[in-house]
């Protein structure tokens, strides 16, 4: 089956309300008042982000309790001004997790299976900034992004064209990592950076990963914590906590987030704490890969 396709719910909700995304500079997009609206509008239903003919892994129903629980109505204004923040806004950012982010998913490209669909969700998938470090597969994947804010839909096909040219198939749907759209060991691998931080329930995020996960299937993380090396930096973190969430769409400075992975109940975690020397709240950082 031909690997090439893209089925971005809000690419198709953005033409419903007059976006032309193909139109755009691949980076740096600039976006007209027009344009915000429609991101704004962009409907995110279940029926936009049914699989097409071309889809590989088939989309299910994600748990329906869990569902109706987390994956509640959003502000639209907010989050298509998040989705452009978050998509011109972390450049520096991204340079400096690049060495760590290049080497975690060689790895875990490296351990996929050399078949032409394997399956990667992209837990809060956002931009997609992620989008390079897949070029490296040995093989096209069949790569699915799960995101509640329907905006970021726009910058994830943007991100996702080179990928797309060299086969990968990148669908972008709507959805919560507290119940995901996708039947029980599917996954070959889950990734998932700077998206803990956001959730408002990362114990039952992370149980859907591995409920969704393989056997042996890989969860690929990357995400701001709260200081283990800084008591001054620590306190500063938990006393800015309720300000950040408010602001920066529920993402938590005071998150122990590599202690909640090990408690998780995967077979192996293999990870470090680190730390950034430029992004203050967010220097201190855990990354690693988890087993299912
Ligand atoms: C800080 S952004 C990170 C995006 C991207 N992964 C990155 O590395 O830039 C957090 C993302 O998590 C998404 N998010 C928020 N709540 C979520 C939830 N309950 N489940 C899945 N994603 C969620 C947001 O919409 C946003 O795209």
């Amino acid at each position: 089956m031909a690997l090439n396709t893209i089925v971005v719910i809000v690419s198709t909700s953005a033409l419903h309300h007059g976006i032309r995304p193909d139109r755009r500079a691949a980076s740096a997009p600039q976006l007209s008042r027009r344009d915000f609206a429609g991101l704004a509008l962009g409907c995110g239903c279940w029926a936009c982000a049914a699989p097409t003919a071309d889809a590989l892994a088939a989309l299910a129903p994600p748990p329906l309790e869990l569902q109706s629980k987390f994956d509640l109505p959003r502000d639209k204004m907010k989050d298509a001004g998040f989705a452009y923040g978050m998509s011109v806004g972390m450049v520096d950012y991204e340079a400096a997790v690049a060495p760590s982010k290049k080497e975690l998913f060689a790895k875990m490209l490296s351990a996929l299976p050399a078949r032409t669909d394997a399956l990667v969700v992209e837990l809060g998938m956002g931009s997609f900034p992620n989008a390079p470090y897949y070029q490296a597969s040995r093989a096209p994947l069949d790569i699915v992004g799960v995101d509640p804010n329907d905006s970021m839909a726009f910058f994830a096909k943007q991100s996702a064209a080179p990928l797309l040219k060299a086969g990968s198939s990148v669908r972008v749907t709507h959805g919560v990592g507290e119940a995901l759209p996708f039947a029980d060991s599917t996954a070959d691998a889950v990734v998932c950076t700077l998206t803990l931080c956001s959730v408002p329930s990362p114990e039952l995020a992370l149980a859907e990963v591995r409920r969704v996960l393989k056997p042996g299937g890989q969860f690929l993380f990357l995400e701001h914590v709260l200081s283990e090396t800084d008591p001054n930096l620590a306190a500063a973190q938990q006393k800015l906590n309720p300000k950040q969430v408010a602001r920066a769409d529920g993402c938590n400075l005071n998150r122990r987030t590599l202690e909640t992975i090990r408690a998780a109940g995967f077979a192996s975690v293999d990870a470090k704490y680190f730390e950034l020397s430029d992004f203050l709240y967010l220097n201190p950082t855990v990354a690693g890969i988890a087993r299912a």
